[in-house]
Parts: C-alpha cells; structure tokens; sequence
C-alpha cells in the first residue's frame, strides 16, 4: 500500500516506501535470514510466511517499491536477471512461439537459442525496432510471448513499446519489456502498455556493483503471473535475503543516480560525436542516433547512462583505447556508481551482431570533466 503524502516516485524510492518497523520504530528494514517460520497450532500460517524459497519478508520493501514505480500488481525478486527472465519464459508452454530482438543481452539470446529452443520454444529473432518486421513475424494464435529490451545492450536501438504492445495483443500474445537500462527513472513499460517488465537488478536498481538480483513485476494477477511464481518457488531462483536487504538500499538512490548518469552520458555522447578518432556514437539522446524521436517520447527525463562508441581503425584500436583508460575500469556489467568500458565483441565471441570496433561506455557517478579527460587520452 502507497502511504498517504506519497505522490512522487521519487518520495516512494527515497523512502522505500516509508515503513517503520513495527516493533521498534527503525526506519531501514531488519533482514530476516531465518529460512523457516513457526507454524500456528492448528498447522496453518497466519503470519502469512512459511519457507524462504517461497516468501521473504525482506523482500517485500524492495518488491513493493518496484511494484509502485513500474504501476504495476506485483514484484517477485529473483537471484539475478537471468533468473528472472528464464522463469518469464518457462511460465509458457513447450511449442509455443516466441519474438524476441535480434540484438539484445547476449546471455539471454545465448539460452533462448540455445537450452529455451532446446526444452521446445520456438524462438524468432526479429528487428523489434521496425514494427512491420514485428507485424509480420507474430503468428496469430502461436505467438504467446513478444520480449523487447529497450534501449537494447550494446546497441541502444529503441523499440516502440506502446506500438508492439498493441500488435502482440491483437495476435493474443504478452508483451515483456526488459527495463533494465531504461529503468522505472525514465520509462514505465507497464504504463505503456506491457504485460510484464523485467529487471537485471544488479545494474542500476542496485546500483553498487555489488549484488546480482533480477525482478519480474506485472501488469496483473492472472493464471500467466501464477505460473511465473510455481516457476520460481519450484525452480528456485530466489533472491536471498541479504541481496534484497541491499536492493532496497539502493533504490532509495536511484533517481538522482539515474539523472546523474543519463547527464554526464549525454555530456559524453556529444563531445565523443565531434572526436576526430570516434567513428560513430551510439546514444538515444543523440539527434543523430535512429531512435531518438520515439526515445523522446518514450523515455521521460534523459536516454540513460549507458552509449557505446565505434572506434576507427577497427578492433585492435578500440581493444587499445580500452587498455589505455585509467579512470574508467575494463569490467563486464552495468549501471553502477563507477564508469565501466567493455569491448563487447570479444565477450560475445562468434555469431555475436556487434561490430568488432565497438566499446560498450557505462557511466557512472565521477565528474563527467575526469570521464572525458580520461577518454580524451585514451584516444589519442
Ligand atoms: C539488459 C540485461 N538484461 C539481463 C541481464 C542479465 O542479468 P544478470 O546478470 O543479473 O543475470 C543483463 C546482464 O548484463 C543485462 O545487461
């Protein structure tokens, strides 16, 4: 329940959700690591939790929070992203058909092909960001899932939440928006449209680099959400409770971190555009970037902190600028307080769609002044 006075999401982030504890005034939450709870005489649990695979109470503050930025039903918190996202997808039945990006989280994509298509999903790679492609590839009746990510790693193209959300529905299929870099700071999938929304929490909603975590929240309580929980109690894929405990933490930061970064990016994004040595800037907030029209109506308040750049004189350059920075770490992941570079191509390995001069820019909490210097030096 949203508390009376608390109108803005920042107000219900700062405070996550403005609880104190009951039984001795503390305004953070305890963490409750017991995995077991006293059953009541009569065998049945009025205190409403019986085993941690199936309810935490520490994780209800960071659960309730997301639930109220995203406009949502309910949370569940999952043991990382990839969790999260398997369980969104084994809710649904073998031989039912699925869309997904043609370029999206490489890991994702690489067990969607891989163990998803193997247990009997029929998964299609299309262009999310060209709606006829979307059109013509939903099969009617057959397509149960469209999954988008928007902006989508390392590329950043911006897919049409609203639009695939009318077009999945008219074929009766879900539609499930990865957020994860967008995060509820500057969209709302579910206010737009989507079914689900879907979180690695290890990234911005965290924020630390120091938990890994995934959420599912949804647009409502139906038979889809009751097999996404059987998914997860039988599956196992929770969050533990120190991780929750910490989750919520960091989300009583993440509208001025989200804002912070999604500044200093779109600082970096323009002055890397003009570099002599940089041959392209992939960044929503960049006029020039495919996207960015509907990134401006779609996104509310900045085009995140993530952009990634293309360096000429291919892999070997940019596999050097990487080497060279100081202030910016060489590191995998995202969306936490320190600025990370990644060169994404040599992660993915073959049959990965990113071009092999690309660096991946996660920007982080320093003064964009230091971020740009060190670049600055870097590419020479
Ligand atoms: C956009 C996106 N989705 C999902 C994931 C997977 O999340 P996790 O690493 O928490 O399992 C990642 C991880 O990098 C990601 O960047």
């Amino acid at each position: 329940m949203i508390p009376n006075g608390f109108r803005a999401p920042e107000t219900l982030a700062a405070q996550a959700m403005g609880r104190v504890d009951a039984a001795c005034g503390a305004i953070t939450p305890p963490i409750h690591p017991s995995t077991t709870y006293e059953r009541d005489a009569d065998l049945g649990y009025s205190r409403g939790v019986c085993y941690s695979r199936a309810d935490n109470p520490t994780s209800a503050a960071a659960a309730d929070t997301l639930t109220a930025l995203e406009g949502g039903t309910a949370t569940l918190l999952f043991a990382s992203g990839m969790a999260a996202a398997n369980a969104a997808f084994l809710a649904l039945a073998p031989g039912d058909h699925v869309l997904v990006p043609r370029v999206m989280y490489w890991g994702l994509r690489a067990w969607l092909l891989d163990f998803a298509s193997r247990w009997g999903l029929v998964v299609e790679p299309v262009e999310t960001a060209d709606l006829a492609a979307v059109e013509a590839a939903l099969r009617p009746g057959r397509t149960k899932l469209v999954w988008l990510e928007s902006p989508a790693n390392p590329m950043w193209s911006i897919s049409d939440i609203a639009a695939v959300a009318t077009l999945a529905h008219a074929a009766g299929a879900r539609l499930a928006v990865d957020s994860t870099v967008a995060t509820p700071v500057l969209t709302q999938p579910l206010r737009l449209g989507a079914d689900l929304v879907m979180h690695s929490a290890t990234k911005y909603l965290n924020g630390h680099s120091d938990v890994v975590a995934g959420t599912l929240t949804t647009a409502r309580d139906d038979e889809y959400w009751d097999r996404i929980k059987l998914a997860q109690r039988q599956g196992g894929g929770v969050i533990g409770p120190f991780e929750a405990w910490l989750l919520q933490r960091g989300l009583r930061t993440l509208f001025p971190r989200v804002r912070w970064q999604s500044a200093s990016a779109a600082i970096l994004a323009e002055k890397l555009a003009a570099h002599p040595n940089v041959a392209a800037v992939l960044y929503p907030g960049l006029a020039s970037f495919p996207g960015h029209d509907l990134a401006k109506r779609q996104m509310q308040g900045g085009f995140g902190g993530m952009l990634s750049i293309r360096v000429k004189g291919g892999a070997a350059a940019a596999i050097g600028v990487a080497a060279r920075l100081k202030v910016w770490t060489r590191a995998t992941s995202l969306g936490g307080v320190e600025s990370l570079v990644e060169h994404r191509a040599s992660i993915e390995g073959a049959g990965s769609p990113v071009p092999p001069d690309l660096l991946r820019l996660s920007v982080g909490l320093e003064a964009a002044d230091d971020l740009w210097a060190d670049l600055v030096e870097a590419l020479g």
